[in-house]
This record gives structure tokens, sequence and C-alpha cells, in this order.
């Protein structure tokens, strides 16, 4: 066994991951007094949700008339029936909440004239069950909201003294012999020291896996590692075939365009200069929710009606809007437009193209974060001492497809559940888990061998060879050939895992053994993804598949389950059943359940 020692620490909650909804839960639960522990691998400030721009959706009714039944009815009809209505109500119920508690802590949020927080319209959030027109209910501090957000969430945190372990990557979690788990092991980067974190509580809030992908708007860091230590413990990933593209990422940059740009009066044009969205969703038009877009995108490009010399992309125009507005509203993109596209955007239009943007599926968790162990006797089994939060969970509040800037409310809002629950479950006087060797044996082991992985393929062209694969053959539109091709080419990618090449042996600062770790983390994510998506033999939400054009309710309206074997990449698929009851009783005051009975999905 390998010979590593450990510096002991115990908390009644660590939380691993420090973006939005990783500092939510920490927060919260410091607020309360427990003893609180944030892990993370880059600087809080640094995490991805600083990339967040658009907004926040919450049904606060500052520009024209709002429920919080709309914003379940357009999330329940976005996520293409799949979502759990229980956690689809309780996201819409406490958004207004848990945006004024970040007002309060000190959110800088655009503003109204009579000073009330600014809203715009974004993707697929209408008044009227739907039947109306877009809505403004996208909270939104210019474009830069996640940056906002983080700082505050951040500098709040500290002021409740919990105590954050930054540049510490986790490897593995402790999980008891009972099944529960015990904290989690991590190898702090700046000096090579290995900490094991003892805690009553583990809430992960890692984030996505968009960097399975090669184009993707996500951070580098993005790269499944919570999902990546629930797999190796054995449990399953939830509905990972559902990979959202976001229409507007810049050509070739893969560069965020804020789908605020569209919610400011920004179109798309194919090369014929028509605004093809009219033609496909005749409603919400440009507006229409981004699996939609990025489709109607596609096929314009397929059609032959892409512009640029290889007529591959579209334009975005917001050349036609006031330049205070883009100056006022929008001054990140009005940058990133100059800076990745070479594009001023007061004068000419963006291409854009759509990149992977958003995981839907992730770690199974219920509405109070608690991560779950389904099996067929019991679908909604908890694992104890275990949260996951944020978009590593799958609550399941996103379903097939998420709203845009439902992301942000997720965040916030499960985060604040989380802590809610661990305020209630945690016993304070119960003492810390023990200390587990064959645990710690099993961790370290694992660590040690990626060490000293001396095969002869770099980490780099394993990765590059998943991203492309991943990128080819499990795409904005999918059919069974493709997802063959892609469950065989990933199958012969993950065996070149045995014979990786770690050339750094050395323990501080090991760029090469950090990035071989993340590549084993995403390529669990990937492989349970591309064989979930084989099996759905259906079109839901962002999963479109040309040889199951439509949805398949009677057989598919359910959660898929995929467990990996580590060791050999094989994928195992399970079930379970959609939530069907919302939280609240429509006599006592809920939605009308008619109202969000599944029915064509149009915009
Ligand atoms: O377009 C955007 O600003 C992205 C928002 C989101 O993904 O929620």
């Amino acid at each position: 066994m390998a010979q590593y020692e450990l510096i002991d620490h115990e908390f009644d909650v660590v939380v691993v991951g420090a973006g939005g909804a990783g500092l939510r839960a920490t927060l919260g639960m410091a607020e309360q007094g427990l003893r609180t522990a944030c892990i993370t691998k880059v600087f809080p400030t640094r995490s991805h949700t600083v990339a967040a721009q658009g907004g926040i959706a919450a049904s606060l009714q500052n520009m024209g008339p709002d429920s919080w039944k709309w914003h379940m009815y357009d999330t329940v009809k976005g996520s293409d029936w799949l979502g759990d209505n229980d956690a689809m109500e309780y996201l819409a119920r406490e958004a207004p909440a848990a945006i004024y508690e970040l007002e309060h802590y000190g959110v800088p949020f655009s503003r109204t004239e009579d000073g009330r927080i600014y809203q715009r319209p974004f993707g697929g959030h209408m008044t009227e069950f739907g039947d109306g027109p877009p809505v403004q209910r996208t909270c939104a501090a210019a474009d830069r909201t996640g940056h906002a957000i983080l700082h505050t969430l951040y500098g709040q945190s500290l002021r409740h003294n919990a105590e954050f372990y930054i540049e510490y990557f986790a490897l593995d979690l402790i999980m008891g012999d009972n099944g529960a788990c015990e904290g989690v092991i991590a190898w702090k980067l700046d000096d090579g020291t290995l900490h094991r974190f003892r805690a009553k509580t583990t809430v992960l809030a890692t984030g996505g896996y968009g960097r399975s992908y090669f184009s993707a708007t996500s951070a580098h860091t993005c790269t499944g590692d919570g999902n990546g230590m629930v797999a190796r413990a054995g449990l399953p990933l939830q509905d990972m075939e559902f990979v959202q593209f976001h229409p507007t990422g810049i050509y070739g940059a893969g560069v965020l365009i804020t789908e605020g740009a569209r919610g400011e009066g920004g179109y798309l044009t194919n090369s014929e200069g028509e605004r093809f969205m009219e033609r496909y969703a005749p409603n919400a038009k440009d507006l229409a929710s981004r699996d939609v877009v990025s489709r109607c995108m596609t096929l314009e490009i397929r059609e032959g009606r892409g512009v640029g010399p290889k007529k591959d992309h579209i334009y975005l125009h917001l050349d036609h809007l006031d330049p205070k507005v883009l100056a006022v509203r929008l001054p990140g993109i009005t940058e990133s437009a100059k800076i990745f596209a070479g594009v001023d955007l007061t004068r000419e239009p963006i291409p854009v193209i759509p990149a992977v943007h958003y995981n839907m599926g992730g770690i199974p968790a219920n509405y109070h974060g608690e991560v779950l162990n389904p099996t067929p006797k019991k679908p909604d089994a908890i694992v104890l001492g275990l949260m996951a939060v944020g978009e590593a969970a799958c609550a399941s509040v996103h379903g097939a497809n998420r709203l845009g800037s439902n992301s942000l409310t997720d965040l916030v809002v499960f985060g604040r559940a989380a802590a809610i629950q661990a305020g209630k479950v945690i016993d304070r006087d119960a003492p810390i888990p023990a200390i587990n060797k064959t645990q710690d044996d099993k961790i370290l082991t694992r660590f040690d061998r990626l060490r000293n992985a001396s095969g002869s393929r770099p980490t780099a062209a394993i990765r590059d060879a998943m991203q492309r694969t991943m990128q080819e053959d499990a795409a904005v539109f999918r059919t069974g050939e493709t997802l063959q091709s892609g469950v065989k080419r990933m199958s012969g990618i993950y065996g070149q895992l045995k014979d990786i090449a770690v050339t750094d042996r050395s323990l501080v600062w090991n760029s090469d053994l950090v990035e071989t770790l993340e590549l084993e983390n995403l390529m669990a994510n990937a492989m349970i993804t591309v064989v979930s998506a084989e099996a759905r033999q259906e079109s839901r939400g962002a999963h479109a598949r040309e040889d199951f054009a439509s949805r398949d309710d009677v057989k598919w309206r359910k959660h898929t389950l995929g467990w990996i074997d580590s060791d050999t990449g094989a994928v195992k698929l399970g079930y379970r059943p959609v939530h069907l009851d919302p939280l609240t009783p429509e006599s006592e005051g809920g939605i009308d359940l008619k109202k969000i009975a599944p029915k064509a999905r149009v915009y």
C-alpha cells in the first residue's frame, strides 16, 4: 500500500465546490452555527458561476404581471415533462425569497428607474401558462450576474466563519461500511499534502462536465469531479443523456454570448438575412427555449443557409439596438465579441454556433439536496451523510432541458434548501465518523497508481479523443448509428486509461496529475452519457433522435440511471419514475394539475 501521511480535519459539514451552489450551501450551514468547511480546487470567485451572464429567474413581478405558477409551468414545459414536479414547484415558489436574500446579502443587481431589481426576458419564460407573450422574469446584474452573486456569497460565508480550503483537489468520498458518506480525502495542490476531512455531511457542489465535449462554454475546470467520485462509490448518475447546447457560443471560440442579448432585442439571421426563428417558433421567436433554438440553427446550417465562407454558422444581431442599452445592460458581451470575434457589435452581427453549455443530468437528489441511491423497491432511498446541489445534482428540476436563467435559481434555491435540511438532520452532539482505514487505503492506492502511471498515452491525447468523439457522436442531433458509434469509440478510449502516461511524479503543483484525475472523472461522465443516450429511443428536450423523432411518454417518461464499472468502463442502466405529484395540492393553493399535464411542446 502506498504510504502517504494524512492530515486530519473534523467538521459537521464539508462542502466540495465553491460556485454558486457550494457557496450558498456553505453560507447557509455556517449561518446556523454548523462547523463548516468548503473545499475548492480553484479560488472561490474563479468558480465557473463567475461566467454566468444573463441572470437568475424569479417571478418578482417588477416589470409586469407574473406568478410562481407561470414560472413552474414554463419549467415543466421546458423540461419536456421529465422534471420532478415537487422539485420544480419548490424552485419556482422559493425563487423570489432566495433572490431577496441575495439582495439583502449585497448582490448589486441592476435597477429599474424606481429602484427595483431589473428583470429581462429569457428563452422559454412566458406569461399565462405559455399562452401569452414573453415575461420579464430574469433578474440581472448587467451581464455579469454570476460574478456579482459569487463575490457576495463568498464575502458572506467568510463573515459567518466558514473555513475555506482553497486549491484542494477532492480525490474520493469516504464511504462507510453502512453505505453512508463519512467525508472526503483531498490533495492540497500547493504543498502536496493529503487531507482527510471527516464530516457528518458532505455536500457535492462540483458543477457540470462540459469539458467532456470539444466545444463548450464551460470553464476548463468543469470536469464533473463530484459525479466521478459518486460513480466510483458505486452510486448511479441520472439522466446523463440530456446535454444542453447553448445557441450562441462565439463561432470558433465557444465563448458564451448571453441569451440576455436576445432578451434585450437581439435576433438571429441566416445567409438570406431571414429571421428564421419566426418560422419555427411563431410566438416566442428568438426567445424559444434553447434546445429548440439550437436545433433550428443546426437545421438552417444543414440546409445550406449558414453564414460565412463555409456556411457553417449563424449571425446574432445587436447592431440595431441603442448603444446605450449595450453599454448598460450588455457590457460583458460587448467586450467578449470584440476580443473573441473581432466584432464591434454596435455595427456588425456576431458569428455564433451552438456550444455545449449545461448538463441536466448528474447525481440523483431530492429537493432537499439529499443524494439518492434508488432501488426498484425504493426509488427515493437516500444516502446518509451525502448531499448534492447545483449542476452536479439532478434534483430533477430541469428534466430533459433547462430554461435559461433557471440555473442560477437552482444554485441558490437548492444550496439554501440543503442548508435548511442539514440544520434539521445533523445531530450536533453526535460524534464525527471514525477513521476508516480500508477506505483511506483504497483512495490513496488509486491516487498513487495515477501518480506513477507509466503507460504510453498522454492524458491530453486521451482527453482529445474523448472530446472529439462526444462532439461528433452525441451532438445536437443524434441517431442510433451515431450513438452506437459513440458507445463503441468511447469504450475503446476508456480502455486507453489503463495505458495512461503521467510524466510528473511530484506532489506540488502537478498539473499533469490534476488533469489525469480530471480526465478519469470526465470519462465516467462521458461513458454514462453516451450509453444512456443510445438506450433512450425517443426525442425529449435536449435529446433529439432523428430515428425516434417524437416524445414517447408511455415508454420513456422516466429517469435513466447509469452505474459504471470503473475498471472496465462497462455501464449498467436502470430507470426510476418521474415524480408527478407537486408539493402542494390544488385545493391548498397549488398548481392546477391539468395545466402541467404533458402536451405537445410548441413555442
Ligand atoms: O445565456 C446566458 O446568460 C446563460 C444563462 C444560463 O445558462 O442560465
